[in-house]
């Protein structure tokens, strides 16, 4: 019987790749999984939303690691808050009764979210705490309809996503929770059960696939046991030859002790992970504009968050060595971003429709960055015509003598340099046997516009 089904599989295969339809069966073996090619929306896309939110929003204090830091590794700061502010029996479940979202606009989000520029957003469905932020089958009495909001989060934000155009939306999903009592079983047999796993875990992850479809599935809290014991490459096999997204689903590299940086699909390595040297696959820095933390914090002080200056100078480093950049969100409980993370926001989305010629569906150019001026980095794209190559350079410094000096473009006579929010070329000069001196506008320092950059057809960027 299976002979006969899988010469049938294979008559099939056939038939469909004469009409030119891929045919692949993905096997539950890294070297299968590892072979599949991610979609290339998620290249051309660069810029994407990470949004945490749960339980931990409602202390917002120290971080989503809230209930860790006080039960798990007590950390005296969070004890103390505790002990200051609560009752002794009150419980962390007790949060959940104050996670009321009454602000929660799924519509502002996402209006937020697009103006930002971005083109995807990973939204935590339920993080190490065990929350979901969506009605489980599998997590009775401990999710957003049954205690706090009494919404399904997920959905109305799934929603409100698909109604703007330009976003994906996708989840982010915790493989472990700190105090699971089948978690903490399976643990103590060395992971040799695996009924967390089978009851919990993986139940899980389809029935968000199944019920939301995400066009991204990240993965975390997967570091304590292997990928055998989380059954990662099972469910991998299925999400990319049967799920519902099996065609455009981008995933990371959290699916098991030793995974991260070397398994799966874009690999995110380390949180904030920013090598600043050209990678040979494709990765994502997934960041915070909060520098402490990925949850809302009531008492972060200014300093405590980038500046836009920061966070375009990282995001194009990220950019010009072949990566992605998440920027983390967090919303306080009720639901309304805060102005500061709004701003943020709607800096990257002002500086992107200037400058996002040189970001988005760009690769990475033979230079990362400029041998003799710092602080210069660079990006490229073919021209469609298949003739010639733009070069875009960013520079996080307005050259005050008024010319940028870039040593690694090597300008031809056909070579235009052009400035991305300034009509007209700029006029330059050329060293032997390589690079350029351009003449930047003089503008008034007050009228300077954010960003800049340079290239051998042409030449932007902008100041910031
Ligand atoms: C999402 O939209 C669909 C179609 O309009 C609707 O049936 C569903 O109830 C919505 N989901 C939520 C959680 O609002
Ligand atoms: C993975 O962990 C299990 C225990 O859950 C163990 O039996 C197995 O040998 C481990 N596999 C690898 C490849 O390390
Ligand atoms: C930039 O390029 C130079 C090589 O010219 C290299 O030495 C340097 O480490 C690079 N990175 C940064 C962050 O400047
Ligand atoms: C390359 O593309 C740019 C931007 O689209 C265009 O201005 C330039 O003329 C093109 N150059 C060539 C050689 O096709
Ligand atoms: C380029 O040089 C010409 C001749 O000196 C000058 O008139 C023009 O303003 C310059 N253009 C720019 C953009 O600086």
């Amino acid at each position: 019987m299976a002979r006969i089904r899988n010469a049938f599989f294979a008559l099939l295969c056939l038939t469909l790749q004469m009409i030119n339809v891929k045919c692949v069966r993905y096997q539950p073996t890294w070297a299968s999984l590892d072979a599949r090619p991610i979609p290339s929306w998620y290249d051309e896309a660069k810029l994407g939303i990470f949004i945490h939110w749960g339980v931990f929003s409602v202390p917002s204090f120290s971080s989503e690691w809230f209930w860790w830091n006080w039960k798990g590794q007590a950390t005296p700061a969070v004890i103390d808050f505790m002990t200051k502010n609560y009752k002794p029996d009150f419980t962390y479940a007790d949060f959940a009764k104050e996670f009321n979202a009454e602000f929660f606009n799924p519509a502002q989000w996402t209006e937020a979210f697009e103006d930002s520029g971005a083109k995807y957003i990973v939204f935590v469905s339920k993080h190490h705490e065990g929350y979901t932020n969506w009605p489980s089958k599998y997590s009775f009495s401990w999710n957003s309809v049954d205690v706090g909001p009494n919404r399904d989060i997920v959905g109305e934000l799934m929603n409100a996503t698909r109604a703007k155009k330009s976003l994906r939306f996708g989840l982010y999903h915790s493989m472990y929770e700190w105090f699971h009592p089948l978690y903490l079983a399976d643990k103590k047999t060395g992971f040799k059960t695996q009924d967390f796993v089978n009851k919990k875990t993986l139940p899980e992850l389809y029935e968000i696939v199944n019920k939301y479809k995400p066009e991204v599935v990240w993965s975390d809290g997967d570091w304590e046991a292997n990928d055998t014991y989380w059954r990662s490459k099972e469910y991998l096999a299925w999400l990319y030859n049967d799920s519902p997204v099996k065609d455009t689903v981008v995933v990371n590299d959290r699916w098991g002790k030793g995974i991260s940086c070397n398994h799966g699909g874009v690999f995110t390595c380390g949180d904030r992970y920013n090598p600043g040297v050209l990678q040979k696959h494709k990765w994502v820095n997934a960041m915070t504009i909060d520098k402490y933390s990925w949850g809302f914090r009531r008492n972060a002080k200014l300093e405590d968050y980038l500046s836009i200056e920061e966070l375009l100078q990282t995001f194009v480093i990220t950019v010009s060595c072949g990566g992605n950049m998440l920027m983390n969100v967090g919303p306080p409980s009720h639901g309304h971003i805060a102005p500061i993370y709004a701003e943020r926001l709607h800096q990257m989305g002002a500086w992107l429709k200037v400058n996002g010629e040189g970001i988005y569906s760009s690769k990475p150019w033979t230079f990362q960055n400029d041998t003799l001026t710092p602080g210069v980095w660079y990006t490229m794209k073919k021209n469609s015509s298949g003739a010639g190559v733009t070069v875009y350079a960013f520079t996080f410094d307005w050259p005050g003598s008024g010319t940028l000096s870039l040593a690694v473009p090597q300008a031809s006579p056909s070579t235009v340099v052009t400035l991305l929010g300034f009509s007209g070329n700029l006029n330059y000069t050329t060293h032997k046997p390589k690079g350029i001196d351009i003449r930047v506008p003089v503008i008034p320092i007050n009228k300077m516009p954010w960003v800049y950059a340079g290239s051998k057809q042409r030449t932007v960027g902008k100041k910031w």
